[in-house]
């Protein structure tokens, strides 16, 4: 899939780069061309003899060396590749791009391109959750920049947290994401997908059904069709979608913080089964047998996050799909279900026992929207995405 096509790697100054030696040696077995660009403080963690000897190509490091210069300029540099890819992308370097400062070749090179980046961002967790890093995320995201990563996990420093680069198994997925061609390509979109579990202590849990095997499918084929999938997902058994940027939550209070963070986003499909209330009684720890004693507990009401993000003043996504599980009177309750919220398209399927449906392969669905319901034929979950995929395309044009 990536048979000549041409990557310009550029490799910033973080621990993480050592991952990025790797990241060549599998674009090279994939078929891809890696020119790679070393910037100062990327030498100190891995040597342009090593990077260029993965390459098979030279490295560039200095905006000011002739011989460069004269072989092939920074501008041309930033031209002659397909995708420029930035891993690790240090917190630094990611400043300097949403500044759209040039004082290296790195940055230079980021500023005068036409050529589409993504970039694997790599940082301790406290510079991560930095407002300013925050600040320039969500800049580089308008500025139509793909992220995949950070995950969540140990960390060089000893910390734990979001911040540590992605694999570059997954960086490959972004990758080969960012360069299929489709209807979709440019969109970035948010699935919501799975239950949410809401603790009641910490062995126990109340949560409604869900494999997320329907998000999946749907996030699938928007990866497919060329968007930049976010897929914001609870604990689901269904395996998360390839070439999306998975972010894992467990409860609706950690979805509803994830959705806010992922914002802005051109389309946004909120498949979860949320559970509606959580309990404000959890206990840290395991709640005992009393003497045969029913322990009590009080619930709160979650956020709905659909509605939430429907009824959004300003930065509301373009198009905001919601679904309804209903047993009764499909139609009418999800009509009504998508007014109440504030959406414009209600995806509506009949959960009743006897349909079969909870928990199998296949979904029968009324499309609501401003034309009115529309019911599509009994299908596959993986035909129904595609179908849900293709509307989405024309609808965002
Ligand atoms: N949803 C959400 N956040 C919540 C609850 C639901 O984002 N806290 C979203 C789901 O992802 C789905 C839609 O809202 O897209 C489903 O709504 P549902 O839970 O059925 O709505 P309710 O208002 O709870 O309707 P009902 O009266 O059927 O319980």
């Amino acid at each position: 899939m990536l048979t000549d096509k041409r990557i310009l790697l550029i490799i910033g100054g973080g621990i993480a780069a050592y991952k990025s030696l790797e990241l060549i040696r599998r674009l090279r077995d994939r078929g891809a061309w890696v020119t790679p660009i070393l910037t100062r403080a990327g030498t100190e963690f891995v040597t342009p003899l090593s990077v260029s000897a993965l390459a098979g190509e030279k490295v560039y490091t200095d905006l000011f060396d002739l011989t460069d210069e004269a072989e092939m300029g920074h501008i041309q540099l930033s031209r002659s590749a397909d995708l420029i890819v930035v891993a690790p992308a240090t917190a630094d370097l990611m400043a300097k791009m949403a500044q759209g400062r040039a004082d290296d070749l790195a940055s230079t090179v980021l500023l005068a391109t036409d050529t589409p980046v993504l970039i694997a961002p790599a940082m301790n967790v406290r510079m991560w959750d930095h407002p300013a890093t925050r600040r320039n995320i969500a800049t580089l995201r308008g500025d139509g920049v793909a992220v995949v990563g950070p995950n969540e996990g140990d960390m060089a420093c000893g910390e734990y947290g979001p911040g540590r680069m992605s694999e570059p198994a997954e960086i490959i997925s972004a990758i080969e994401g960012a360069m299929s061609e489709g209807p979709l390509t440019g969109r970035r979109i948010l699935v919501t997908s799975g239950p949410t579990h809401e603790p009641i202590d910490p062995v126990r849990y109340i949560a409604n059904r869900s494999s997320g095997a329907q998000g999946t499918a749907i996030a699938r084929a928007l990866v497919a069709m060329g968007a930049e999938v976010v897929f914001v997902t609870g604990p689901a058994t269904a395996p998360r979608p390839e070439g999306a940027h998975v972010v894992e939550v467990e409860t609706a209070g950690q979805m509803m913080e994830a959705v806010a963070g992922v914002l802005p986003v051109d389309a946004a499909i909120f498949a979860a089964a949320v559970a509606d209330w959580r309990v404000t009684t959890a206990s840290d720890s395991k709640i005992k047998k009393q003497d045969g004693k029913i322990p009590a507990m009080d619930f709160a009401e979650n956020a709905d996050i659909l509605a939430t993000v429907s009824q959004m003043a300003t930065g509301r996504p373009g198009l905001v799909v919601g679904f309804a599980a209903e047993t009764d009177d499909v139609v009418e309750n999800a009509t009504k279900k998508r007014a109440r919220k504030g959406c414009d398209w209600i995806v509506a399927n009949d959960v009743s026992p006897e349909t079969g449906i909870m928990g199998g392969s296949e979904n029968a669905i009324v499309l609501i929207s401003d034309a009115g319901a529309e019911s599509w034929p009994r299908m596959g979950k993986d035909e129904v995405a595609h179908r849900l995929a293709s509307r989405i395309a024309e609808a965002l044009g």
